[in-house]
């Protein structure tokens, strides 16, 4: 079993992480200031909110199965800094289409929303996160107990929007949306040997979210 020990001192990890998270955000205001955001900035800078926020997402699951696979116990002490960060990419890719793409018209984000499937999922994604931002907590933690990790099983589902959202908006190149949805499935896969394994071996299934 092999631990971060060697490399990183746990005391620094935390903050190594919130600033490596931090980067995208800071490019992107870079990017603003110097005029790199391309010919259509709105587009480019909704591309970047939602690909970090798929990003994060995958990122944070990834941090059961690195504990399962590779013992390090580093992944799961960042993994609630990883999942408000999914959720504060998300809320900057959803500013992003309500502020600068639909300039606040309500009318026609409801008839897109409706209408256009991958906006809906997007939506139903961003909805489905927000209760899992707002419980992070560890007072909400204590004050729903066994709810806690029952309710926070909803990022399987996010995750399967977020991908769902990525592959019905492409028009044309598959291959993105395809490696993050390669990227879910052997997390998931990874999951479920490790749960069938300590099944079969009369253990009680282990701690999933
Ligand atoms: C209210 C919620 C959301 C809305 C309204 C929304 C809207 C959009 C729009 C308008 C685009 C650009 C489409 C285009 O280029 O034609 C987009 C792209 C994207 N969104 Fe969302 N989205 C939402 C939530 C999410 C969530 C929750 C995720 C992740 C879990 C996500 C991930 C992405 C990704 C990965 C892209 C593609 C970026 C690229 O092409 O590189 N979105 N979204």
């Amino acid at each position: 079993m092999h631990s971060m020990k060697p490399f990183v001192n746990p005391k620094f990890v935390k903050p190594l992480v919130f600033m490596a998270c931090l980067l995208p955000l800071v490019f992107g205001i870079q990017a603003g200031f110097t005029d790199q955001l391309g010919a259509n900035p709105i587009e480019e800078i909704t591309h970047r909110t939602g690909d970090w926020t798929l990003r994060l997402l995958l990122i944070t699951l990834a941090a059961t199965p690195l504990r399962r696979l590779f013992g390090w116990g580093w992944p799961l002490r960042v993994r609630r800094m990883l999942g408000l960060f999914t959720f504060f990419y998300a809320c900057l890719h959803l500013l992003t289409y309500l502020v600068l793409d639909q300039f606040f018209d309500w009318e026609d984000i409801l008839k897109d929303i409706i209408k256009r499937p991958y906006i809906t999922i997007g939506f139903g994604a961003f909805v489905l996160l927000v209760p899992l931002a707002v419980t992070s907590t560890n007072a909400m933690m204590r004050r729903l107990g066994k709810r806690w990790g029952q309710l926070h099983q909803l990022i399987y589902v996010i995750a399967v929007f977020g991908i769902l959202h990525y592959l019905w908006l492409v028009k044309a190149d598959y291959l993105l949306p395809l490696i993050h949805a390669a990227i879910l499935l052997t997390l998931l896969l990874v999951r479920a040997w490790y749960q069938r394994q300590s099944l079969s071996a009369g253990r009680p299934a282990p701690q999933t979210s």
